[in-house]
């Protein structure tokens, strides 16, 4: 079995939620990540949990000496690649720093993986991918568009993985196109920790739960959903991270393979307040607010694939998540800066 898996990204927040599964699996554990969307802190929680903290290098991917460095003083036998900006307004207002990071730092993973002969990688992709979906549920078969420069960037190198299979078919390649990951590890040490106001609707309920923000905006009640608000695909954090580790387990055959890693079904975002509501025991004041540009009515995954050929399934409902993210959100009312 392979054994050291490089984490980039690790810190951040489903790097670290795989790490800790990696570690209780009895993998050995390097995470590069440079901290541009992350705190160093989670790597002591991960410690605190697995009683092992992984070994650490503060590197930028896009760094070759850097990455060379660590594939030099490691012997990796796989990558799970997470590291990459996330936020999809963001990428609208500076998109070359996203093709940079997201693309170029790939290009310099996948090229110093290369010449260390490391053929094995598991990448983050995302529903993003399916643009305004062909049809629901979403197969892993459906028409590929996008919407946004970071939609673009995960497409983008799906594409660049496939030609770098064709190009050498030593290569084994795992795509994971994540629906909405949500809540936290159940110790309530690790768990999402956005900068600012968040932009994710969790996130964003846990703030107003709280009382840090003052109320939910809901974005438009007049779509073509069941209560006419956007329906998604909401997968509990662990059940991501143990996705991860079915994809390490099976990376045998040389190919890429692609898989969605989501639940089938779908919530509305007033389902998910209703949820949490019930999660933090008081009511969560709401406004419905105008539809946020870009949005699509639905989307949730058909996700018999990643059963039948990863033995994968999300065992985790929407209470697990809205309670687990209560948890971090209370013993973690400021995330990593919390003072205790
Ligand atoms: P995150 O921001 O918490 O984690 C990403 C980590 O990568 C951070 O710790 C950040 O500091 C690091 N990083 C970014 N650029 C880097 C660079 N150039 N060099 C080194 N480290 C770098 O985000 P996350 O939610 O954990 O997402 C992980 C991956 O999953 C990302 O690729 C993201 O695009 C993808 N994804 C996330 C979601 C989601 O909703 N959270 C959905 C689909 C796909
Ligand atoms: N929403 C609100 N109010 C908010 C925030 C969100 O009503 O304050 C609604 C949205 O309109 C949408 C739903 O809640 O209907 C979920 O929105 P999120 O922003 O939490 O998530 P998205 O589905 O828009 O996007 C997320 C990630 C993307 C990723 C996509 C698919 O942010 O990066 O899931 O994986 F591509």
């Amino acid at each position: 079995m392979d054994k050291n898996i490089l984490v980039t990204g690790g810190a951040g927040y489903i790097g670290s939620h795989t790490c800790v599964e990696l570690i209780n699996q009895g993998f050995n554990v390097i995470v590069v990540d440079n901290l541009v969307n992350s705190s160093e802190i989670s790597l002591d929680r991960i410690k605190q949990i697995t009683g092992i903290r992984p070994k650490f290098y503060n590197a930028d991917i896009r760094d070759k000496d850097a990455m060379e460095k660590i594939f030099s003083e490691n012997e990796i036998d796989s990558v799970i690649h997470f590291a990459g900006l996330k936020a999809v307004g963001e990428s609208v207002r500076i998109p070359l720093t996203y093709y940079d990071n997201n693309i170029y730092g790939t290009l310099v993973l996948l090229d110093v993986m290369s010449k260390h002969n490391v053929k094995k990688i598991v990448f983050s992709s995302s529903a993003t991918v399916y643009g305004s979906p062909e049809r629901l549920p979403i197969d892993e078969e459906c028409r590929l568009s996008t919407t946004n420069p970071y939609g673009s960037t995960k497409l983008y190198l799906e594409g660049i993985l496939k030609d770098l299979y064709v190009s050498d078919n030593e290569w084994k390649v795992i795509l994971l196109r994540y629906f909405n990951p949500v809540g936290a590890h159940e110790s309530g040490l690790i768990g999402e920790d956005p900068k600012g106001i968040p932009n994710n609707l969790t996130p964003f309920i846990a703030k107003v739960a709280a009382g840090k923000l003052e109320k939910v905006n809901v974005f438009g009640n007049d779509y073509d959903t069941p209560d006419g608000t956007g329906v998604r695909d909401y997968i509990h954090v662990v059940d991501l991270a143990l996705g991860h580790i079915k994809a390490i387990e099976k990376i045998n055959d040389p190919g890429v393979y692609i898989y969605n890693l989501g639940t089938g079904n779908g919530y509305s975002v007033l389902d998910v307040i209703k949820a949490f509501e019930k999660a933090c025991g008081h009511a969560i004041p709401y406004v419905i607010a105008p539809r946020r540009p870009g949005d699509i009515a639905a989307c949730y995954a058909k996700a018999d694939k990643a059963e039948k050929e990863l033995g994968w399934t999300a065992k985790l409902g929407i209470d697990e998540m809205c309670s687990s993210l209560w948890n971090w959100q209370s013993k973690n009312p400021d995330g990593y800066n919390t003072k205790k």
